[in-house]
């Protein structure tokens, strides 16, 4: 269909399964085992309700935010997914250019498809054209900015180098995942063949002692080093000055460790159920550990951000986690589909989507500004939580 027939992320989905290659398909969806976990990602949001207040003045809304310290057009940053020229031919740069555009972060992932190198000179240095929209807020222009996502390498000197080079670049922030110390069995993945096509031909890391007959994921994922503990984080924080965030905590001890490891944040995930299966969702997650992290201190903190991640398709699931605390959520699937079929434009048409619909959703919640979000706004209590 013509995109502008694309009315929600859901359509996204749709029209990607209907155009990618079966490979291509079966390596972006599936999830580990029986993908019990990516399925409660999307339903534990439809646990959580509002509690719209009335009659305030909602005539100007503003959705821009923080995160890391950078400003940001919306509460949402592009997750790191592997392989982006499986979708399209211009992989991760679709993801780039329209992130530029619209004044939000994206993370790079260490399997991408493009260099490094050339998704960062692809950034223009400042968005030329921040959508109307968006200018009616306070911020009223965007510099770019990007984060580096690692899988940690077994060879320590070889991610140490890729970090500092990311540094040097201008890179704001680091993403380390923390729930891959072994790839989950992605069985429809596993299911087709790894031929290497191209796709993955500029992946920095994972081409060593390449497996051809599970899947893509288990490919590329050899290098991935599962000795990586509590202990590494000091050498981490050691080699560079940027802010870091352990990508995939799930237990309330674990953000405890993390806030008193000096890291910068969380995020909540559990992959998007490509990890361990049946691992509760980031929404669920983040009541018990919100709680936790106030007995060890301020709330909200400016040191420490807690994001969530997996099955966010609309603006009111991002708007729901903000209320139960998220500082940002990250968005994987919805992106990757979108420019899977539409190339940049469909990730344009993402961004300028969910931004009508935290318009909408903010005015109906009774809220001009994200700084007003509160527990208050909804009835959790239907999560499994306590
Ligand atoms: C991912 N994700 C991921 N995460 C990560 O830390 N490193 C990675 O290399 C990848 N690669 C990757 C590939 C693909 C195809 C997908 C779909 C996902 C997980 C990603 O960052 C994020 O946690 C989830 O995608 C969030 O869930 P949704 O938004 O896809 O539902």
């Amino acid at each position: 269909p013509p995109l502008d027939e694309i009315l929600n992320l859901h359509d996204f989905e749709a029209v990607a399964r209907a155009v990618l290659p079966p490979k291509a398909w079966a390596y972006y969806s599936s999830a580990s085992d029986d993908e019990i976990a990516i399925r409660e990602n999307r339903a534990a949001f439809q646990r959580v309700w509002f509690l719209p207040r009335i009659l305030r003045d909602v005539t100007k809304v503003d959705w821009s935010t923080t995160i890391l310290g950078q400003k940001s057009s919306l509460p949402i940053y592009i997750s790191a997914t592997a392989l982006g020229k499986l979708g399209h031919p211009d992989g991760e740069l679709n993801l780039t250019r329209a992130a530029g555009k619209h004044g939000i972060i994206q993370m790079i992932p260490t399997l991408a498809s493009c260099s490094f190198d050339e998704i960062v000179d692809a950034c223009p240095t400042k968005s030329t054209s921040i959508p109307s929209a968006v200018r009616a807020s306070p911020l009223s222009d965007y510099v770019q900015h990007i984060m580096l996502h690692r899988y940690v390498n077994r060879d320590r000197e070889l991610t140490k180098k890729y970090v500092q080079h990311a540094e040097k670049r201008g890179v704001s922030g680091l993403f380390i995942t923390v729930d891959a110390p072994q790839l989950g069995r992605r069985e429809k993945d596993m299911r087709m063949k790894f031929v290497d096509d191209g796709a993955g031909a500029k992946v920095q890391e994972g081409q060593s002692g390449v497996k051809k007959d599970q899947g893509i994921a288990r490919a590329i994922s050899s290098f991935i080093d599962p000795s990586l503990a509590w202990k590494d984080i000091p050498w981490f924080r050691s080699i560079t000055k940027m802010p870091i965030v352990l990508k995939g905590v799930a237990s309330p001890q674990d953000a405890i460790m993390a806030l008193e490891a000096g890291v910068q944040g969380i995020v909540l995930s559990n992959h998007g159920g490509r990890q361990l299966d049946n691992a509760r969702s980031g929404l669920e997650n983040l009541v018990d550990i919100v709680a936790a992290l106030k007995t060890r201190g301020p709330w909200p903190n400016p040191k420490f951000s807690v994001f969530i991640d997996g099955g966010v398709r609309r603006a009111s699931d991002v708007l729901k986690a903000l209320a139960l605390g998220a500082s940002a959520v990250g968005v994987g699937r919805g992106f990757l589909y979108a420019f899977s079929s539409y190339g940049q434009e469909g990730v344009e048409r993402a961004i300028e989507i969910l931004r009508d619909e935290f318009e909408m959703n903010m005015r109906l919640l009774g809220i001009t500004n994200l700084s007003e979000i509160n527990p208050d706004l909804v009835d959790a209590s239907r999560l499994g939580t306590g």
